[in-house]
């Protein structure tokens, strides 16, 4: 056996072999429910304002951008203080390549060989990924059947597995359930109640979806110097394109965070687009409110035709219950419409779109439900 044969090739981690890249299907078909994303593309005057950043950006690409980025930590900060009374300074603020890349960031930084990261399923799929490539042992617990979190059960396991890291999607993907504050606040007291001083994050992808009168665990940063709060601007803010997540927590985690990251991660462009996008954020949060009312006349309907639905919080809906549900998948596909086979056995989870999107989805399920009665 030579060198080159003696592992296979290419030298890829053993545990890496044979496994497919993450990611949803990317398919060409009228109606694309499948990924969460915002529906309502931006307005002219903030594509005007975007290409006037980014031309102004291109100017200076000859130079490194600004590896802080405090234009875009201050104005992020500004955005963030509007859901907690306490506010957000932008030492408390961090961004990166869309959530994804603070997730492993935060697990680059608090995981790691010998450390553990625990979450609840069904909960988001990429985390154990993130898991796995940082080296760091993964656990999952399990949620409730109405997808709440057992407390007890939860703490439990926080006290047994020692956890350096919780990660807890609020609202939850693919469930669409909401975090209520006093389940986050028990998870923080229990993770750092032991030797290896847990941070609890709480990764609010979907956190502007949720309904009103539920808070944003933000009210609790001020209480618990081990809470970290994710955002992103791929759902709300229309921009999936952009690649721009961000978090707030104590300062010293994002100092943490800096020795991880790579030098100069975050473009000059994408600082630029960013900010440009913040300034139009009236306007491109306009359309949550639609979606919300879209989601809730979703859920109202898919109920009234006796369907199993959880209660969403985000702009998804899981939906079922289904003998065959790739059947189901594949029928509404075939019907040019694009849904998401994920989460538990027998459930499908499909993305809130616009009134012609949702009429499509109805249309399309109806008539692949008449097929299969
Ligand atoms: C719960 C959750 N967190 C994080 C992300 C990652 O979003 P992004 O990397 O686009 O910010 C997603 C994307 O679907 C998500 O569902």
């Amino acid at each position: 056996m030579t060198a080159a044969t003696a592992g296979g090739w290419p030298p890829l981690r053993d545990e890496l072999r044979g496994i497919e890249p993450y990611g949803a299907p990317q398919l060409d078909v009228p109606v694309q429910l499948n990924v969460n994303e915002n529906p309502y593309g931006p307005s002219p005057a903030c594509v005007a304002d975007i290409a006037t950043a980014a031309a102004e950006a291109a100017v200076t690409l000859n130079r490194y951008p600004d590896r802080e980025f405090v234009a875009l930590r201050t104005a992020l900060a500004a955005y963030l203080s509007k859901d907690t009374p306490a506010g957000i300074v932008p030492e408390q603020v961090w961004a990166a390549n869309g959530s994804n890349e603070i997730m492993l960031q935060l697990l680059q930084a608090f995981g790691g060989p010998g450390r553990t990261a625990v979450s609840f399923a069904p909960t988001y799929s990429m985390y154990p990924e993130y898991a796995r490539d940082t080296n760091t042992r993964w656990v999952a617990g399990r949620r409730a059947d109405d997808f709440t979190l057992d407390l007890d059960a939860a703490r439990d396991l926080v006290k047994t597995e020692q956890p350096s890291v919780i990660l807890l999607p609020s609202p939850n993907n693919p469930t669409g359930t909401a975090l209520p504050p006093d389940a986050v606040g028990m998870l923080c007291e229990a993770a750092g109640d032991h030797d290896v001083n847990g941070i609890v994050v709480v990764d609010e992808a979907y956190g502007e979806f949720r309904r009103t009168g539920v808070p944003s665990a933000l009210e609790l940063l001020s209480s618990y110097r081990n809470l970290v709060v994710t955002r992103t601007m791929s759902k709300a803010f229309a921009g999936a394109g952009l690649r721009l997540g961000y978090l707030a927590a104590a300062p010293e985690i994002c100092d943490a965070i800096r020795v991880v990251r790579l030098p100069y991660h975050l473009s000059a462009v994408t600082q630029a687009v960013a900010l440009a996008a913040l300034g139009h954020a009236p306007e491109l949060l306009g359309k949550v409110e639609d979606l919300r009312r879209e989601r809730d006349a979703l859920v109202d309907g898919l109920r009234a035709e006796g369907y199993d639905v959880a209660d969403s919080d985000a702009n998804f809906v899981l939906f079922g219950r289904f003998a065959d549900r790739h059947a189901v998948w594949q029928g509404l596909l075939d019907r040019g419409v694009l849904i998401r086979e994920t989460g538990p056995e027998g459930w499908l989870r499909v993305s809130v779109g616009t009134p012609d999107e949702m009429a499509a989805f109805r249309a399309a399920l109806t008539d692949v439900d008449g097929e299969r009665a």
